[in-house]
């Protein structure tokens, strides 16, 4: 199941950020913040009392593009279709909001992320250049938001995945995060959405 999290999710949310990404993780402060204060949709994937995945969703206000700004699973349930999931929930979350577009950054050598957010119908708008801590570059991907999803004979994007091998990383190297006072202010460093 997909819900809303909430402050109780945090130790499962920082377990999940320890375990998929090497550096500028949340913190749980951020996540309190953001859970509480933020103009924000975080989604968790829950099964068995266990949450597997989440995603992030930031919004601004007058902007009708919504930013996932962050969202992983953990790397033993990668491959069962919980990311995928957890995308097509975001878009409902976002459409649901009567925004237009999705926006996200990935970088160029996150081939599972790439191939998940291509196969969803995402298309690359630009390369943000040193985006990332040790300076490498994002790629920035948007949707429109109720387009159909490409390749599946334009039926709408409700789909789980298929299980698959893990990616070999467990560990990904994620965006520079904004600093604390920005995102508590929630101004993230990139001015989109
Ligand atoms: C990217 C991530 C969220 C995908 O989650 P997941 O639950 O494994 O994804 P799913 O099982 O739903 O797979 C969805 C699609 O992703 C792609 N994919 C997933 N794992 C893949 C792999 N190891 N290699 C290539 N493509 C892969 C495929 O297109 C797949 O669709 P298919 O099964 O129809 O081929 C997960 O790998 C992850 O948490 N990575 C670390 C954190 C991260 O990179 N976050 C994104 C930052 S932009």
């Amino acid at each position: 199941m997909i819900r809303a999290a909430c402050v109780s999710d945090i130790p499962a949310l920082r377990r999940i950020e320890d375990d998929s990404f090497a550096a500028d993780r949340l913190t749980r402060r951020n996540f309190h913040h953001l859970l509480t204060k933020g103009k924000v949709s975080c989604l968790v994937h829950e099964e068995g009392g266990q949450i597997g995945g989440y995603a992030l969703l930031l919004f601004r206000a007058r902007v009708p593009i919504a930013r996932l700004y962050s969202f992983a699973v953990l790397p033993r349930e990668r491959g069962n279709g919980i990311g995928r999931a957890l995308l097509d929930a975001c878009e409902r979350e976002a459409l649901g909001r009567n925004l237009t577009r999705l926006r996200l950054e990935v970088r160029p050598d996150n081939e599972a992320a790439l191939r998940m957010y291509r196969a969803a119908g995402f298309h690359e708008i630009e390369t943000v250049a040193d985006y990332y801590e040790d300076h490498a570059d994002a790629l920035r991907m948007e949707k429109a938001l109720g387009a159909v999803n490409p390749g599946k004979g334009g039926a709408p994007v409700t789909r789980a995945g298929r299980a698959r091998s893990p990616a070999k990383s467990p560990l990904t190297s994620r965006r520079r995060l904004p600093g604390r006072d920005a995102l508590e202010a929630r101004k993230p460093r990139l001015a989109s959405p």
